[in-house]
């Protein structure tokens, strides 16, 4: 077999599409590796891989501790059944939700040091994944808007992303992922509340260096709000003006998924949204959140 290779996406500055490579077949060597592509270029998208849940876990455990180990993303439930889009499913509108840009788990006390993400069943079309480079954004901007934000902080919660699209979220008491696959789940449950936590709202700065690259990135996105010393107003058009300049190409990717498909983010540096498809038709996502560590990645005091 040829060699693992890596090659630039195309239209795009940031990510790589790795070529001959099985992912649950990589000697120390080849891991190390693959994790410094994965560094650099913030986004690895490999085909044909079709990982089992055993297998996805696993190596999503070599990049890290996980913060959670597998769950479902999409319009079905366990017995194969589609959700209503009808306003009635959470799982729905928490897909309704995540086609706003985003970085995951800056709503948590730790913000998420990445992901593994694999599609098992797509839609004939649509469904994209989005991903965009806040290292390249940050590079990007004027030496104005920089020195602006250099010591700006930002709240971060999901309650707040969520109302923005009509989710009324209370917290769950026993908020987690179901990661039970053979769970029937009739209720819209699966996701299980999690990020609906009554603790202290996160506070993240909206320019961050990366603890493994050193480079300056943007981090903002539809959890961040009221930033501290701004208005509300203020504030949300400063946020929205960074993401409509930051996801603009080249510093932008669309996904547009095979089954098999596995996508390894650096959730650190790259922001990420879902984009619609037919909710007649099936889509089933394999999302394993890799933690980040508490040294670099937790949320600062108020
Ligand atoms: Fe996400």
């Amino acid at each position: 077999m040829a060699d693992m290779s890596f090659e630039p996406l195309e239209g795009a500055c940031f990510g790589a599409r790795v070529r001959n490579v099985t992912l649950t077949d990589l000697d120390e060597k080849a891991f190390r590796t693959l994790y410094d592509h994965w560094l650099d270029a913030g986004l690895l998208v490999v085909g044909g891989q079709f990982l089992g849940r055993d297998d996805q876990i696993a190596f999503a455990k070599r990049f890290g501790d996980l913060e959670f180990e597998m769950a479902e993303i999409g319009n079905m439930r366990k017995d194969g059944t589609l959700r209503p889009d009808d306003g009635s499913d959470d799982m729905m509108k928490v897909n309704r939700g995540n086609m706003g840009w985003h970085h995951d788990s800056t709503y948590m006390p730790v913000q998420a040091k990445g992901a593994v993400f694999s599609a098992e069943i797509v839609p004939d079309e649509g469904g994209a994944t989005g991903f965009a480079d806040m290292r390249a954004a940050y590079d990007a901007l004027d030496e104005v808007t920089r020195a602006k934000i250099e010591n700006l902080r930002a709240h971060h919660s999901l309650y707040h992303s969520q109302a923005k699209v009509g989710h009324d979220a209370k917290p769950v008491k026993d908020a987690s992922v179901n990661t039970d696959d053979t769970a029937t789940d009739q209720k819209g449950k699966t996701y299980g509340g999690y990020g609906f936590h009554d603790g202290p709202v996160s506070v993240r700065p909206l320019v961050k260096v990366h603890p493994e690259t050193g480079y300056r990135n943007l981090i903002i996105g539809r959890h961040a709000y009221d930033i501290i010393g701004m208005s509300s107003e203020e504030s949300e058009k400063l946020l929205q003006e960074l993401v409509d300049f930051a996801c603009q190409p080249p510093r932008v990717y669309h996904h547009q998924w095979e089954p098999g498909d596995v996508v390894i983010w650096d959730n650190r540096r790259l922001m990420h949204q879902a984009t619609p498809w037919n909710f007649k038709q099936a889509r089933r996502m394999w999302h394993s959140r890799i933690a980040g560590d508490p040294e670099t990645e937790a949320a600062m005091a108020a």
